[in-house]
C-alpha cells in the first residue's frame, strides 16, 4: 500500500459526496455474489450512481456483481450500499480490493457492513442460510497492509484483529434474528474451488465456511477504525460435502432464493449500527446539512476523523 491509495480513496470520497448529494454517510454495505436482489428490499435510493464515476473502482467481471452504488437513509443511518465488488481473483492488486472500504471510511462511514456467498463447512449447515463471520482464516497470502508504513495520521500497520468481527454488531443482529448461527470463514484467493481435500483441511484448521472474498477488506476497514459486520449466505456445501459439482450460477440462485430474507435481516441491523450517541450527533449533522448546501464541489466529505465507538482511532483513508 501506499500513501496515493489513501490520497485517491479521499478523492472518491469527495466524489462520492457530490454523486450522492449527502456530505457525509455512516455505514457502508458491500453486497456480495447472490446478495444484489436483497437491495431492493432497503428502499428507496436517494441517489443511485455508477462507482465507476467515483474513480479508484474496477468494473466488475463477475455476473452478480454490478458497479452501481446507492445511498439511502434507512432509519436515521445513512448508508452507501456498492451493489459489487472487486476480487483478488478478478487480477486487480490488493489495493484496488480494498479501494471501497477506504473510500467508505473516508466518507465518514464508521461501520462496514460486508457479505458474501460461502460454502459451508460446519456441519448443520444448510443452503440460503445466512451465518455471521465470528472470525476469520485469511489464507489470499496477502495483506492490504503490506508496504511502507500508512502515512502520516493512518493507523499503525501492525494492526490489531483480535475483534476483527465486532461483538457489539454480531450481538445487534443476533436480535434482529436469534436463529443466526456464526462461523470462522476461511478466505482463499480462488477462482475455482476447492478440493475435497482442501474442504477437510481447511476443517481441521477450524473453518465453518469458506469463500474468496472478505478478509481483505475486513483488515482493511478495521486498520482505519470501522466497526465490521460481515454476513455470508451459505449458497452451496462446501467441496466433497454433498454429491453434486459446485458452480457460480448455483451461487447467484441461492441468492435470488434468499433475497427477501437477506433484505429484511439487513433492514432490521442497519437502523441500529450507530451507537446511539452517534446516532443522535448523525441527526444532528444531517439535519444540519440540509438547511445548507450539500456537497458543493470540492467540499470536503465530513466524517474524516474521529473516535471510534471502541475508542480505535477512526481515520479517513
Ligand atoms: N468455495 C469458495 N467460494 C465460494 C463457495 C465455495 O464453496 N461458494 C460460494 N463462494
Amino acid at each position: 500500500m501506499t500513501s496515493d491509495a489513501y490520497s485517491a480513496a479521499q478523492a472518491s470520497a469527495a466524489n462520492l459526496a457530490l454523486l450522492s448529494g449527502q456530505p457525509a454517510h455512516d455505514a457502508a454495505v458491500v453486497l456480495g455474489s447472490g446478495w444484489a436482489a436483497a437491495a431492493d428490499a432497503l428502499g428507496t435510493p436517494t441517489a443511485e450512481f455508477s462507482l465507476l464515476e467515483l474513480g479508484g473502482f474496477a468494473q466488475p467481471t463477475v455476473p452478480g456483481h454490478s458497479a452501481m452504488a446507492r445511498s439511502l437513509l434507512i432509519g436515521q443511518t445513512r448508508v452507501v450500499i456498492f451493489l459489487g465488488r472487486t476480487h483478488l481473483y478478478e487480477g486487480h492488486p490488493v489495493d484496488a480490493v480494498v479501494h471501497g472500504m477506504r473510500t467508505a471510511v473516508a466518507a465518514g462511514c464508521r461501520v462496514i457492513v460486508l457479505t458474501n456467498a460461502a460454502g459451508g463447512i460446519k456441519a448443520g449447515l444448510s443452503v440460503g442460510q445466512p451465518v455471521l463471520i465470528s472470525d476469520h482464516l485469511n489464507l489470499t497470502g496477502r495483506s492490504p497492509l503490506t508496504g511502507p508504513e500508512p502515512p502520516p495520521g493512518y493507523g499503525s500497520r501492525f494492526t490489531d484483529l483480535s475483534e476483527l468481527y465486532s461483538p457489539r454488531l454480531r450481538a445487534l443482529a443476533r436480535q434482529a434474528d436469534p436463529s443466526l448461527d456464526e462461523g470462522v470463514y476461511a478466505a482463499l484467493p480462488g477462482p475455482h474451488y476447492e478440493t475435497p481435500a482442501e474442504i477437510r483441511m481447511l476443517r481441521a484448521a477450524g473453518a465453518d465456511l469458506v469463500g474468496m472474498s472478505t478478509a481483505l477488506e475486513a483488515i482493511a476497514a478495521r486498520h482505519l477504525g470501522a466497526e465490521v459486520l460481515a454476513i455470508s449466505l451459505v449458497t452451496n456445501l462446501a467441496a466433497g460435502l454433498d454429491h453434486t459439482g459446485l458452480n457460480h450460477a448455483e451461487v447467484v440462485e441461492a441468492g435470488r432464493n434468499a433475497a427477501a430474507r437477506l433484505g429484511g435481516l439487513l433492514g432490521q441491523i442497519l437502523p441500529r449500527v450507530l451507537p446511539a450517541s452517534e446516532a443522535a450527533a448523525s441527526e444532528a449533522a444531517a439535519s444540519e446539512a440540509a438547511s445548507s448546501d450539500p456537497a458543493q464541489p470540492g467540499h470536503p466529505p465530513t466524517g474524516l476523523s474521529g473516535a471510534a465507538s471502541d475508542g480505535h482511532e477512526l481515520r479517513a483513508g
